[in-house]
């Protein structure tokens, strides 16, 4: 079976924060940032937290795609900053939105999240399981850095994005994720699961940590690597590809892989000077921006890849 996307949507929290925001309460400058990110300005919330968000998203999904919250059979969140350890994101959302059939759960692959998600909706309706969902990326990575730290607390922001995606007849495309355990400790951010009372320490929460240049060099070899992989294996070539929609962590990786790929740059759309690296949701609120400017006309596609920690990484297509 083939999915189509339905409708998208996508929330952002009110509150902006520039660079030079940024500059008052750490030793950094809207210099700095954004020759070497992109990144002018991020969303950061006040408050909500990430079911908040990943509803909004959803509820503008849903809306769009005029398909009714109880025909929805699987809600798949993607995401690594869930407000609770449980429930999951996924089954908050199902209760915000009233999508009373469907079975949610979270997908945890950090900024790859979406990828897995979307992947694993399509996988369902290959195997005529579930006919309708809702893929969800969700992150407010604003609550799992350390402010005083400016090698990573520039770089993040919060968001959310949805697709609704629904079963039809036709041939589905061959995913490709992959993940590499042995380099977990390039970027990580501990819970508080290390201590209990026979360890004498209280259980603390920790801080994103991350070897920057290591995850740089890793976007633009696996990237290239994977989106290749998944025109291979689904017989396509990448001049067939309008736009190739990669996670927004950094402009220079964009353009890096566009270089090695040897596609002009204007094939790979970016927000990140508007939102920073919203992680997992960074792919849908840039497929929802470029559908509502009509930038996707029917027939058009798009291959929509992600990396992040784990280390994972994973590539998707998407026919309009
Ligand atoms: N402002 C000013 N100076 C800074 C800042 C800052 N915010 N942060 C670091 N610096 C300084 C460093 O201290 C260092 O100074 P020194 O030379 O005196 O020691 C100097 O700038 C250079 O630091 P580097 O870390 O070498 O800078 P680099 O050019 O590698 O850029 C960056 C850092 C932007 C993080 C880059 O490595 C990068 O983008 N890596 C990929 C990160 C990424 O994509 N992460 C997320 C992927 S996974 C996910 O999304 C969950």
């Amino acid at each position: 079976m083939k999915m189509r996307i339905l409708g998208t949507g996508s929330y952002v929290p009110e509150r902006i924060v520039t660079n030079d925001d940024l500059a008052k309460i750490v030793e950094t400058n809207d210099e700095w940032i954004s020759t070497r990110t992109g990144i002018r300005e991020r969303r950061i919330t006040q408050g909500e937290g990430t079911s908040a968000l990943a509803a909004k998203a959803a509820g503008r999904a849903l809306e769009q795609s005029g398909v009714k919250p109880e025909e929805i059979d699987l809600i798949l969140l993607g995401t690594s900053t869930p407000d609770k350890c449980f429930p999951s994101g996924a089954c908050e959302v199902q209760g915000a939105i009233g999508a009373v059939n469907a079975v949610a759960y979270d997908i945890s692959a950090a900024c790859s999240g979406f990828i897995f998600a979307l992947n694993t909706a399509q996988a369902f309706f290959e195997a005529g399981i579930y006919k309708k969902a809702l893929v969800i990326g969700c992150d407010v990575l604003s609550k799992i850095v350390d402010w005083e730290d400016r090698s990573t607390c520039v770089l993040f922001g919060d968001g959310a994005g949805a697709v609704v995606v629904s079963a039809e007849e036709g041939q589905g495309y061959r995913a490709v994720m992959g993940s590499d355990g042995s380099r977990a400790a390039s970027m990580e951010c501990p819970s508080r699961t290390n201590d209990n009372f026979l360890t004498g320490k209280l259980p603390t929460v920790g801080f994103t940590t991350m070897e920057g240049q290591e995850i740089f060099k890793f976007a633009v070899k696996k990237v290239p690597e994977c989106t290749g992989a998944l025109l291979e294996a689904n017989g396509l070539e990448k001049e067939e590809i309008k736009y190739f929609v990669l996670h927004q962590a950094n402009y220079r990786i964009v353009e890096a892989i566009a270089k090695r790929m040897k596609l002009p740059v204007e094939r790979f759309p970016m927000n990140i000077a508007k939102y920073g690296n919203t992680s997992g949701a960074t792919i849908p609120i840039l497929l929802d921006e470029l559908n509502r400017e009509g930038k996707l006309a029917q027939g058009d596609k798009i291959v929509v890849s992600g990396f992040g920690a784990g280390l994972t990484w994973g590539a998707a297509l998407l026919e309009w």
